[in-house]
């Protein structure tokens, strides 16, 4: 595993062994919708993931994540080809110093193992690079794969949040996983910067 370190003329890049993560660039979009337009994603993100997932939706989604010297979305890339995205949005007012973490994966890539090392890379990113004290992620009732890689990277399951989020208009239960920066272990390897 090699990892770059964020300089100023160097893009942040994670040479996994089932993937590269890197940063969002302009020639991803044709992948990207062809990946993410999947009803079986769009069934376990919020709504306001597209699906279809357009090319004019890939278009907007590159554009406001390219060239960021420390991006919160990375392009899982596979043989060359965008195929996922893992990330993170910061909470604001007195949530100021938590992180919600999503990811997702095109469906051709299941089973490989591929989230099962992104999710604790991206963990150790975030608390690495950014005042963050706490990393959350939403799970919807039926998500085991979901659940499954967020235990195997330490997070905890806090709380059930029964009946909280609609989805195909059918009331689901929410499953909370978190992890705060002082349970924090890195499982990544990579060295310290
Ligand atoms: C959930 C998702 C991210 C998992 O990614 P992945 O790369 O396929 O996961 P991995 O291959 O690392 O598998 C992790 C574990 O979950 C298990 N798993 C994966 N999909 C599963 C499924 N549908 N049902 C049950 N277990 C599943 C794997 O067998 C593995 O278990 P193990 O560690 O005991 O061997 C991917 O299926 C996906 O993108 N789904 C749609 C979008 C989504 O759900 N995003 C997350 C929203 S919270």
């Amino acid at each position: 595993m090699t990892y770059d370190l964020p300089k100023a003329t160097t893009l942040i890049t994670f040479q996994l062994s089932t993937c590269r993560l890197r940063p969002w660039r302009e020639g991803d979009e044709e992948s990207l919708s062809k990946h993410a337009s999947n009803r079986r994603i769009w069934n376990n993100v919020r709504d306001f993931f597209p699906y279809p997932y357009t090319p004019r939706d890939a278009h907007s989604w590159v554009r406001s994540n390219k060239s960021q010297q420390m991006p919160n979305n990375l392009a899982i890339d596979v043989d060359g080809q965008a195929v996922g995205n893992v990330g993170f949005t910061v909470k604001d007012d007195i949530y100021r110093y938590n992180a919600e973490i999503g990811y997702w994966l095109g469906e051709d890539y299941w089973g490989r193992g591929i989230m099962s090392e992104a999710v604790p890379i991206m963990t150790n990113y975030i608390f690495r690079n950014f005042q963050v004290n706490r990393i959350f992620a939403c799970v919807l009732e039926q998500n085991i794969g979901s659940m499954k890689v967020l235990e195997a990277a330490g997070y905890r399951h806090e709380a059930i949040h029964r009946k909280a989020a609609v989805k195909n208009n059918q009331y689901l239960d929410e499953h909370i996983f978190a992890m705060l920066r002082e349970e924090h272990i890195d499982l990544t390897g990579l060295p310290r910067s």
